[in-house]
């Protein structure tokens, strides 16, 4: 009997896996969807104490950018020197460097300096430490068109390769991720790994990230921060008037993006909640007619993986940013692609967000394949693929959002849309007596 139910459970177990009588995504029956891959392995490479490692830069206030990478050794400068031509470095910046320790795991050096004031749209060449290798980045634009590559979840697996060296064929100013990098949890040495696998990409355009759940350490009753992800993936939080780096905002070319955490408290006697207040009061329309939310766990989600996990988060903080106007926000954490239409309190409105989910860089849990149905009515494309999207702002009121699936190793446009502004379909202009009211009571 016993062994009946064991058979009997693998079958259910098979039928479900294979998706019999599932819908699993809605909008490409003749996908044949390849399946997960396996994790990168990272063979040991012997390396000079002080030689420059796991290179990233991230924009660091107006016209200045942070240069951060690690050093095995403790007496590294922490100086990048820098300039517009190869080889010739006219300007030098001096920063500061940090380490930690987890359980029996001890960090390199890692060295944050920020560099600046900065040229707009321009190509700087610099090195880290005064020592080779020279590195290149790009500076974004002041004005539009800026675009940015957007995928969350990415991970280290070859699905993460793959979609690494499909956004690095795109012509892309900066990168946004809405958390879970390097899927580390607690096994500190997979950050190094994830930093070696990223350093072409991000020593070259910003990367901008907030946190994920597997940027949370986890061990029951020792352990729980974001001590690795703060150490070594600072972001501009001081620089937005921010007190924690689980949730900051800047500008680039007219687009305000603000990065909020799911992680951390977030309802409304939260500091969080306090922040987000005054940064809301901050934006200029005139100044930033686009504005952008990021986080982890999304808001607005029809697949049954993570399902009503951003709920709370909502309740609490979805009418702030639909007084503020908020064009578009970007979330992770499910393992697929979703895109809804303007939305707020899960009714269509044409002045709320659109919402868009893509945790799907590629990470080692694989795919969510298993959609609710019906098909709620504010979700217009939803689909179980990795990939990576592209949102092109192209004015002060069109931008082109693309999602690009990895089908067979090849990017594959899957989903596109312009989208409208707030400001251009004349929401802003009508909620500023709505804003101002949100702001002064709550
Ligand atoms: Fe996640």
């Amino acid at each position: 009997m016993k062994l009946q139910l064991i058979f009997l459970a693998a079958a259910i177990l098979t039928l479900i896996s294979s998706g019999i009588g599932i819908e699993a995504g809605s909008s490409e029956e003749d996908y044949i969807r390849p399946k997960p891959r396996k994790a990168l392995s990272f063979p040991w490479k012997p390396k000079h104490s002080s030689e420059p490692q796991q290179v990233h830069i991230s924009l660091a206030g107006e016209k200045h950018m942070r240069i951060t990478w690690i050093t095995d050794d403790t007496s590294s400068p922490s100086i990048v020197e820098y300039g517009t031509s190869h080889g010739k470095y006219t300007s030098s910046s001096q920063g500061e460097s940090t380490s930690y320790s987890y359980l029996m795991y001890s960090s390199g050096t890692i060295h944050h300096v920020v560099i600046g004031p900065l040229e707009d749209d321009t190509v700087y060449f610099y090195r880290c430490g005064g020592q080779d290798p020279e590195f290149q980045l790009k500076t974004p634009p002041s004005r539009f068109p800026v675009t940015f590559a957007v995928a969350g979840d990415l991970g280290q697996t070859e699905w993460t390769k793959t979609t690494l060296d499909h956004i690095g064929q795109c012509k892309y100013d900066l990168h946004l991720i809405p958390g879970d990098l390097s899927y580390a949890d607690y096994q500190q040495h997979l950050w190094d790994s994830f930093g070696a696998l990223v350093q072409p990409l991000a020593s070259a355009r910003a990367w901008m990230t907030t946190e994920g759940n597997h940027e949370k350490e986890k061990i029951f009753l020792l352990k729980s921060g974001f001590q690795a992800y703060n150490a070594r993936w600072k972001m501009p939080y001081e620089e937005s008037g921010s007190s924690s780096n689980l949730y900051y905002s800047f500008e680039v070319a007219g687009v305000h993006v603000i990065m909020l955490g799911s992680y951390t408290d977030y309802d409304e006697y939260s500091e969080q909640y306090a922040w987000l207040k005054e940064d809301l009061a901050k934006v200029d329309r005139e100044r930033t007619p686009w504005l952008l939310v990021l986080l982890h766990a999304p808001w607005y989600n029809s697949n049954w993986a993570h399902q009503g996990e951003g709920n709370r988060m909502k309740a609490s903080m979805e009418p702030l940013l639909y007084a503020a106007g908020v064009d578009i926000l970007l979330a992770g954490h499910v393992h697929a692609y979703e895109r809804s239409e303007r939305v707020y309190n899960d009714i269509l409105d044409p002045c709320g967000a659109v919402h868009i989910t893509i945790g799907d860089g590629g990470n080692r849990e694989g795919l969510a394949h298993w959609y609710r149905n019906p098909k709620p009515q504010w979700s217009i494309f939803r689909e179980a693929s990795f990939g990576h999207g592209e949102l092109k702002i192209v004015n002060e009121t069109h931008a082109f959002w693309s999602w690009h699936r990895n089908d067979d190793d090849e990017p594959v446009k899957s989903d596109q849309v312009w989208i409208n502004s707030l400001v251009g379909n004349g929401c802003i202009v009508g909620k500023k007596h709505e804003l101002r009211k949100i702001l002064a009571v709550l």
